[in-house]
C-alpha cells in the first residue's frame, strides 16, 4: 500500500494500468488497494474515466534514507503508523537501543500532547518526531532543556520562511496566537544521575483542515507559507538545528541561551494568567531566569515559576 501511495504522492493522474504495471499486480488489485488507502488512511482519491486516479492533493512522504544521509548527528527510523513516537522511543530504550536516536512516523494513532492531551496526527500531513537523549551530566544538563528544544524548532520554522512565529513559555510555538508546533519532554530514570529524555516534537506542516477537534486555535506551515512542505527536508533541518542547539546547551549551559530565548518569546511584557496546579496567578511576564523558570511580576513582586500553563 505504501508503494502505491509513493506512486500517487505527486497528486497527478495515474492510470490503473500504469499503477498495476509498476506494482506488478492486476488492475483490480490496484482498485482494491486504492479503496484500502482511502478507508484506512482517510485519503480521498479521485477517479476520472480515461485519466485514472489521483489524490485530492499532493503528499510529501518521509524518506528515511535521506534523513540518514543528512549530517544529522543521530540515526533516524521512519515508521508508517504508530501509537506515539514518544511511546515507541520508550519501548526501544527498554529493548536496549542506545540514545541518541530518532523515530518519526507518517501518522500517530495515540499522539500525546502536554497535560495528557491528545495530539492530532493525520497521515503524512505533519511532522511527528521523537528524539531519545541520554543525560549523564546530572540536573545541570536538564536545566532549560525543553526551552532549548523550542529554540531549535523556532529556527527550523523560520528557516522555512514562517514569519511572525515565536515561543510561548515554556515551549509552545505560535503564529498570531495559533499553535503551529508543540513539544513534549518525557523523562525515564533518575534525573540526578543517568536518565533518558524523550524529546517529542509535533510540527503542523501541511494540515489545512483537521478532521478532528484540535481543541485550541492552530495553524500550519502550509497555511503560513504557500506550497507543500517537503516533510523530509523539514525533518532533516530539524535534526540539524536540534544537534546545534544541544551542543551549545551542553557546552555553554542554558544561561548562554537565555537572552536568545527571551528575544523569541512572544509574551514578554504581556499580562498573563498562569495555571500552576490548583492556582491561577495573574502577572506581567518579565522573562525567564537562568534555569528557564518564568519570571512574573505579581502585585509588584517578582516571582519565578518552574511549571504551568500560560494564557492571555
Ligand atoms: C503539546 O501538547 O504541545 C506537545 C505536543 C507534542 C506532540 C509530539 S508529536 C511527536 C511526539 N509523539 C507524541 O506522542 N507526542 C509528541
Amino acid at each position: 500500500m505504501l508503494t502505491l501511495l509513493k506512486l500517487l504522492q505527486d497528486g497527478r493522474f495515474h492510470s490503473g494500468q500504469s499503477l498495476g504495471a509498476a506494482l506488478g499486480v492486476s488492475r483490480s488489485a490496484v482498485w482494491k488497494q486504492l479503496q484500502q488507502l482511502e478507508a484506512e488512511l482517510n485519503l480521498p482519491i479521485y477517479k476520472v474515466r480515461g485519466r485514472g486516479y489521483r489524490l485530492q492533493r499532493p503528499l510529501s512522504l518521509l524518506d528515511q534514507e535521506s534523513l540518514n544521509r543528512s549530517d544529522c548527528p543521530w540515526p533516524s527510523v521512519v515508521l508508517d503508523s504508530i501509537d506515539s513516537t514518544n511511546a515507541e522511543v520508550m519501548r526501544r530504550i527498554s529493548a536496549g537501543y542506545i540514545p541518541p536516536f530518532a523515530v518519526a512516523a507518517e501518522r500517530q494513532t495515540a499522539g500525546r500532547g502536554r497535560r495528557g492531551r491528545h495530539w492530532v496526527s493525520p497521515y503524512a500531513e505533519n511532522l511527528y518526531y521523537s528524539l531519545a537523549l541520554r543525560i549523564d551530566g546530572g540536573a545541570r544538563q536538564l536545566e532549560g532543556l525543553s526551552l532549548v528544544i523550542g529554540l531549535a524548532v523556532l529556527a527550523t520554522l523560520r528557516s522555512f520562511g514562517v514569519t511572525g512565529v515565536g515561543l510561548k513559555w515554556p515551549n509552545d510555538l505560535l503564529v498570531n496566537n495559533r499553535k503551529i508546533a508543540g513539544i513534549l519532554l518525557e523523562l525515564v530514570g533518575d534525573p540526578a544521575d543517568i536518565c533518558n529524555v524523550i524529546v517529542g516534537i509535533g510540527i503542523n506542516a501541511n494540515m489545512l483542515v483537521a478532521n478532528e477537534d484540535i481543541g485550541q486555535p492552530w495553524t500550519s506551515m502550509a497555511a503560513e507559507v504557500p506550497g507543500l512542505v517537503d516533510r523530509t527536508a523539514l525533518a532533516v533541518r530539524l535534526g540539524q538545528y536540534l544537534g546545534d542547539y544541544l551542543v551549545r546547551h551542553r557546552d555553554e549551559g542554558f544561561p548562554a541561551l537565555r537572552a536568545e530565548w527571551e528575544a523569541g518569546h512572544l509574551w514578554q511584557g504581556a499580562r498573563v494568567n498562569l495555571i500552576a496546579g490548583a492556582q491561577t496567578i495573574t502577572g506581567i511576564v518579565l522573562g525567564i531566569d537562568s534555569t528557564g523558570a518564568l519570571r512574573l511580576s505579581v502585585c509588584g513582586e517578582e516571582r519565578a515559576y518552574s511549571g504551568g500553563e500560560l494564557s492571555l
